[in-house]
């Protein structure tokens, strides 16, 4: 077991390794290596890297892919996509593919409300403390003008304080509920911060208002913070053409493909434990872009699932139709989004990808990023309920078998050619890879 470490960040990242080597990797200069190996050569970049977190040892690569043809609203994007699960983007692309003759995708923002919110305990008068709020509102929305000056000019700010009592849920406990614009910043420390000064100025006007006894004077913040669950930060997307425009086949008619296809939906609609694969499909394409845009995708995961349950029960967050012969598939999602601040203007790669992009504003991102989730959801359910999921994945996956065995380039065009005619499970891998070396 590693001993205990003090003052471990103050370590250079040379003796942070060596600290590391000698605790965890019995002194093996392949770890070293490997850790060394990941460096980028270009020092001001790579001091840029280290510089994100804490004890930053090295980097760690995800593909950066791009999936092209997606026609948005009239517009022509290719999507910039970070994601180690290899079928994700090839899967992205052919839906695109597919979608841009039939119409494209469209895509709206519904709404773009955030969340904020002080958490408190108050021991005393629920009437006393609503005539205090009345009073104090005023008060709390001055305090912050510093804060919120400069997202004003951007078109943002605080929207709306209400005091919430939550006293039936839990003993004392109420809330400053919050509302904000964040106009194109994801806005986490700017809510943050308002919520900090809100807290403060409650705390300290409740100290001077009269009417409170002594004990009410005593509000105790509980804690100042954003809410992850937006569902009035919500951007729509869908598909829709004739259902003669569908897949047909041998196996299914058009129209048997949309039926099933809708059933598919529905039965994620009812059933929890397939809408959370269905969902995590979505999410394939939507955390990918969010990663390669730079965006929380903790916070987009948490309140895409949380807007899933919204009902009381987990569901898709898709829906499919069938009405006047037309197919109309859709999502809807919350994604909380930002275009300035962050990382999108430190990382180069972010950066790049927004540009790639044409530099949306956090609407037009918010609804690219939607459409990716939707195309996903589309490419899954085309292979689940045709031909089913593997072929595609294992075909994808091939590269990543060949290189756990370290094939040599000539072994892998050996083997991507006998597999473009054979079925790819991992034991047949290894029996062809074997055979090639017997
Ligand atoms: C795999 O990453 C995602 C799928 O399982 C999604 C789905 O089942 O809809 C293919």
């Amino acid at each position: 077991m590693a001993p205990v470490v003090s003052g471990f960040s103050k370590l250079s990242k040379a003796d942070k390794i060596k600290w590391l080597a000698e605790h965890h990797f019995n002194n093996d200069s392949n770890a070293t290596n490997t850790l060394i190996t990941y460096w980028n050569s270009d020092d001001r970049l790579q001091r840029l890297h280290d510089e994100f977190t804490e004890n930053t040892i090295s980097n760690y690569y995800l593909p950066f892919s791009v999936a092209p043809n997606f026609l948005i609203n009239g517009n022509r994007y290719t999507l910039p996509m970070t994601i180690e699960e290899s079928s994700v983007v090839a899967a992205a692309s052919k839906a695109a593919k597919f979608w841009q003759t039939r119409g494209g995708f469209k895509a709206e923002v519904l709404s773009t409300t955030k969340v904020g919110q002080v958490h408190f305990s108050f021991t005393g008068s629920p009437e006393r403390l609503q005539e205090f709020f009345i009073q104090v509102k005023p008060k709390l929305l001055k305090s912050v003008a510093p804060i919120t000056k400069n997202m004003e000019k951007r078109g943002g700010g605080v929207k709306e304080i209400e005091l919430r009592d939550k006293t039936t849920d839990l003993d004392h406990y109420y809330q400053l509920h919050c509302t904000f614009g964040t106009a194109d910043a994801m806005g986490a420390n700017f809510i943050n911060s308002c919520l900090e000064q809100f807290a403060q100025t409650l705390v300290d006007e409740a100290k001077k208002f009269e009417s409170f006894s002594e004990t009410e004077k005593e509000i105790e913040i509980i804690m100042s913070i954003l809410s992850n669950y937006v569902p009035q930060c919500l951007v729509k997307a869908s598909v829709s053409c004739p259902v003669q425009e569908l897949p047909d086949s041998k196996q299914l008619s058009s129209l048997q493909y949309a039926k099933k296809f809708v059933r598919a939906v529905r039965i994620a609609q009812i059933e929890p434990y397939r809408a959370v694969t269905h969902n995590k499909g979505i999410m394939n394409g939507i955390d990918a872009v969010v990663l390669a845009t730079g965006n929380d995708f903790r916070a987009i995961e948490a309140g895409a699932h949380a807007y899933a349950a919204k009902d009381g029960t987990y569901k898709s967050l898709t829906d499919a139709e069938i009405k006047d012969d037309q197919f109309i598939f859709s999502i809807e999602i919350p994604l909380a989004l930002g275009t300035v601040g962050g990382l999108t203007s430190l990382h180069p790669l972010v950066k790049l990808a927004l540009q790639l992009l044409g530099k949306p504003n956090a609407k037009k991102l918010m609804e690219i990023t939607a459409v990716a989730g939707l195309a996903q959801n589309f490419a899954a359910i085309n292979s689940l309920i045709t031909t089913g999921i593997q072929q595609g994945h294992m075909k994808m996956h091939l590269m990543n078998i060949l290189n756990q065995f370290e094939a040599t380039n000539a072994e892998k065009e050996q083997l991507i050619a006998y597999f473009k005619t054979n079925t790819v499970t991992h034991s047949e891998v290894v029996t062809q890879i074997e055979k090639l070396r017997s």
